[in-house]
């Protein structure tokens, strides 16, 4: 199958350097308005460049949008809407309602919020449709970059988008703010760095492993309780979080993503 990329930016491209990775066999086209966004992908000759919006909507069985939720309309407006053709919009906030709004010949249309982690087949991606038929396709492809959630109410796309949709800048400030600690305290960038990305790395990857084998959620508080000893050192790292409202700040900032979400699709 041909899959088509309307928009070639950051997250088309993880998106299709994730399927590359894969062993799926998809045929992979895109179309940008800036020639020089393709770089690597030309040169390896991973994806085929089309010129113009028609003609890779002509070429392709599924159609990604992947240009910003600002230039959406643009492109669902000058896509001709083929019955054969599937249609996949990646855009944060904007309905699958408002894009048949923009096109009525546009039919068989889902919705997905995938993540940076399809770089590292780790993508979270929710798909939203009332096809099944494309909702099935929809899963396929995003199946091969990670885990995939169906979501049933289309209005929790936007906790999505806030939550998994943006979270990996979350993380990276994480990240960000333990290396500059580490370093505050007196270790090297490069000693700082790797201490830290091993832990955020080992934590999430020992409670995951976890859950796998014995198939189930366990509760992160159960593993805070685990590294955390009686009059130790990391109950006054916890103490100092909870003072700076730590967890407080997290749900705001989800929250504050998620109205964002909710406003671009007005
Ligand atoms: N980045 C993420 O982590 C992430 C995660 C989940 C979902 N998303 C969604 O993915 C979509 C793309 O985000 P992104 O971060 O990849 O954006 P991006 O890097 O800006 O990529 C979009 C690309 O499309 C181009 N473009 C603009 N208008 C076009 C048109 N009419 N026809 C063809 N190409 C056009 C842009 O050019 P210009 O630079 O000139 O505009 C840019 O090269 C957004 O809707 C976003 O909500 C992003």
């Amino acid at each position: 199958m041909k899959i088509g990329f309307l928009g070639f930016g950051k997250m088309a491209k993880a998106i299709a350097y994730g399927l590359l990775q894969s062993n799926s066999s998809y045929q992979l086209y895109c179309y940008d308005i800036h020639p020089n966004t393709f770089s690597d992908f030309e040169q390896k000759n991973l994806i085929k460049i089309i010129p113009n919006l028609q003609a890779i909507e002509e070429e392709c069985d599924i159609l990604i949008f992947s240009v910003k939720p600002k230039d959406l309309k643009d492109v669902v407006t000058s896509c001709k809407g083929y019955d054969t053709k599937h249609y996949i919009s990646i855009a944060a906030g904007i309905s699958t309602k408002k894009i048949h709004e923009w096109n009525s010949h546009i039919k068989n249309l889902s919705r997905v919020m995938p993540n940076l982690g399809a770089f590292a087949k780790h993508s979270v991606s929710a798909i939203f449709s009332s096809n099944q038929e494309t909702l099935n396709l929809t899963k396929s492809i995003f199946d091969n970059l990670g885990i995939t959630i169906l979501i049933d109410n289309e209005e929790l796309m936007h906790a999505i988008t806030g939550l998994s949709g943006s979270g990996p800048a979350y993380v990276f400030l994480f990240l960000q703010a333990m290396i500059e600690a580490g370093i505050r305290e007196g270790l090297s960038y490069e000693l700082s760095y790797q201490a830290s990305l091993h832990t955020i790395l080992g934590s999430v990857k020992a409670l995951w492993e976890n859950n796998q084998k014995n198939q189930t959620l366990t509760h992160p508080a159960d593993w805070i309780k685990n590294v955390t000893s009686p009059g130790g050192t990391t109950i006054e790292g916890l103490v100092e979080l909870e003072k700076n409202h730590f967890k407080y700040a997290i749900y705001n900032a989800i929250h504050q993503a998620t109205n964002k979400s909710k406003e671009l699709g007005k």
